[in-house]
Parts: structure tokens; sequence; C-alpha cells
């Protein structure tokens, strides 16, 4: 082989290696859909901002499903499948059962996705979109959301358990959860200000209320004002499942006063006020620094969030796109071959054919 041709094949070698670098590393994308579903993002929002009409909550449902995707098995709308023979829905983790929202509303995003691009869309972009969605309808940031995940083809319920963070975790094991993830003190601070909209039920904050820890009295760190507030919301003994706001003075907005809550010791769960209450703690500064300046929470909101979204994400070849968010397609296909559109048909075949 001449010298000339030697450079050559060189030269062919590396781009083959840096392609297939580029094939095993593969980035997502925020113009991924542009050229086959270009109205993507309109499509999303609308059926968002429709939904929201009715109920206000639903932005802030769907960034947590976002996060409790991602969480588990990484961003492969693992979350949404349904139980079947073969799969045990993740929907049954103890962070997940009779807590998660807005499933409903994400079969309906994915059958107006499906209506002008077939086959095209995953389920688990669809929730990152949807997470974007919330923050924009609750007047939080908007950032490039970046696409090209595909949807796994199983659940992880155990895994669920294990990875979903608990609001009774305190700072150590909260920092654990997320470094198990890749993420960082800066991250669980950053993202931990999502609870600055949405809803909590009584029985995730109700430890704090009184005897907490077995103390015989109630959390110390809890503002002594909120405490009576909250007594009033979650009576001992309640046959009803009360919510309350994670926000105490601005519900439904997305802003910083997570932050100042914190400050005046107005965080709902403990494992909020864990970030300020714990002694010495290094995410103290971080919580004064989000409260003193929007814009700082938001910058840092918008990294942590795209960095969440980057989690174990199946892209090229691997996984799928799923027809159906609450199915994979294997067993979508034959149920569909069958004449059947609705969920609820789906199960009761599937209960059949066992
Ligand atoms: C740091 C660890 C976290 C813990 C322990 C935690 C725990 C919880 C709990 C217990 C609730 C109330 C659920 C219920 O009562 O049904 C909740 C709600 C919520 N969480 Fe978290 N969370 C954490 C981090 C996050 C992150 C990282 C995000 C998003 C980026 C997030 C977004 C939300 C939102 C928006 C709600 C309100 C949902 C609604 O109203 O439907 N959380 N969280």
């Amino acid at each position: 082989m001449g010298s000339m041709s030697a450079v050559v094949v060189a030269v062919l070698c590396a781009f083959a290696m840096h392609a297939g670098l580029l094939v095993t590393t593969a980035q997502l994308d925020p113009t991924f859909y542009d050229d086959t579903c270009p109205d993507l993002y309109d499509t999303v929002f609308d059926v968002i901002s429709n939904a929201s009409l009715t109920d206000p909550r639903i932005g802030a449902s769907l960034l947590r499903l976002h996060f409790h995707d991602c969480f588990v098995q990484g961003c492969d709308a693992s979350v949404l499948l349904n139980s079947t023979d073969t799969i045990d829905s993740e929907q049954g983790a103890i962070g997940n059962i009779n807590s998660i929202r807005g499933l409903d509303v994400v079969n309906d995003i994915k059958t107006a996705v499906e209506d002008s691009c077939p086959g095209t869309v995953s389920c688990a972009d669809i929730l990152a979109i949807a997470a974007e969605v919330g923050s924009v309808l609750g007047g939080g940031p908007s950032w490039d959301v970046l696409l090209g995940r595909r949807d796994s083809l199983n659940a992880n319920l155990t895994l669920a358990n294990q990875s979903l963070p608990s609001p009774f975790f305190t700072l150590d094991l909260l920092k654990a959860s997320f470094a198990a993830q890749g993420l960082n003190t800066t991250d669980l601070v950053t993202l931990s200000g999502a609870h600055t909209f949405g809803r909590a039920r009584c029985s995730v904050f109700n430890n704090r209320l009184s005897n907490f820890n077995n103390t015989g009295n109630p959390d110390p760190t809890l503002n002594t004002t909120y405490l009576a507030i909250l007594s009033g919301i979650c009576p001992q003994n309640a046959t009803v499942v009360n919510i309350t706001n994670l926000d105490l003075t601005t519900p439904d907005q997305f802003d910083n006063n997570y932050y100042s809550n914190l400050q005046q010791l107005n965080g709902l769960l403990q494992s909020d006020q864990e970030l300020f209450s714990t002694p010495g703690a290094d995410t103290v500064d971080l919580v004064n620094s989000f409260s003193s300046d929007q814009s700082v929470f938001f910058d840092n909101f918008i990294a942590s969030i795209i960095k969440m979204g980057n989690i174990g994400v199946l892209t090229g070849t691997d996984g799928e796109i799923r027809t159906q968010c609450n199915f994979v397609n294997s067993e979508n296909s034959g149920l569909l071959l069958a004449g059947v559109a609705s969920n609820d048909s789906k199960e009761k075949l599937v209960a059949q054919s066992k």
C-alpha cells in the first residue's frame, strides 16, 4: 500500500471510529422533530393549555411526571406503562400511587400528536416537552427541550420504589438519591424549587405536625403559624384525603417564593425544609441566593432540568416509539387488530387473555 492510500485508510478509520463514537454517545437535539413533526411543540402546548383551564394544577403534575420518569431507569416513559402480564407498572410505587396525575392528559397529547405525525414522537419526549410547558404556563422559565428519546420496552416497579426520593428523607438521603442519578447538590436545591407550585396530600407532611421523630413535639423547623394552618387542614383521624399548596404564598405561580418560604420555615415537606434548616449545610447558601434573585434560580433550573432530562435516555434504535403511551407496541398491536380503542377495554382484553 502506497503512503498516500495508507493516509486515506487512516483518515477513513478515524472517521468511522468518530462516527461510531457519535452513535454510541448519541446526544439529544432540540431540532430532532423539525422535519418530521414541525408543529409538535404547538400541539403539546395547546392540549395542556386547554386542560389547565379546568385543572390549574396540571402543569405542576406534568412537570412531576417527567421527574418520576427520569429517576427510574432514565427518561424513557417507563412510568406511563400500565400493568399487564409482563409489566409491573411503576404507577404502583410508593411515590406514585394515588399521587401522580396527568396520565390522561399525556394520552390526549399523544392522540393529537399521532394524528399529525403518526409513529414519530416518543412518549418520553412528550413528557419532557410537557414539563417545559408546565413551567411556562405557571410563569416559569422556558427552554429549548432536547429531543430524540425513545420509549422503553419495560418498567421497573422495584427500582421505582428504590429511586424516587421520599418526603421524609434527611438532607443526606436526598443528596444520595440525586447523586445516584448523576445529579449534584445544586441540582437538588434547584429542582426542589419545582415545589413552587402544585399540591400535596396530608399524608406526606403530617409526620411534622405532632410527635415528629418520636419527640412528642411538632417539627421544630416548622413555623408555628404555618403549623396551626396545616393542623387545621389535616385533622388527626381525618376520613378524607385533604391536600394543600406546596407553596404557601403563590400556589400556582412558578417563581422563587419557594425559597423565601424556606427562609421563613414555611416549607411544606420535611425534604423541602431540610435544604434550609439543616445546621451548617452547603444548601443554605443556594437557598439564600435563589431567594434573593429569581433569575439566578431560573437559570439554574434550566440547566438542572436539562441535565435531568438526559438521564439514561434511549436513542437511535434502542427501545421503540410507542403508539400508545400506556402499552409497549408488541402488546398493543394484537389488541389493535382486535379493533380495541380505549384503554379500559384493552385492560379487559389483557385480563381475559391471562
Ligand atoms: C427532592 C426530592 C423530592 C421529594 C422528596 C418530592 C416529594 C414530593 C411529594 C411527596 C409531593 C406531593 C405528592 C402527593 O401528595 O401526592 C410532590 C409534589 C410535587 N413535586 Fe416533588 N419531590 C421531590 C423533587 C421534585 C422534583 C425534582 C420535581 C420536578 C423537577 C418535583 C415536582 C413536584 C411537583 C410539581 C409537585 C406537585 C404535583 C401536583 O400538584 O400534582 N419534585 N413532591
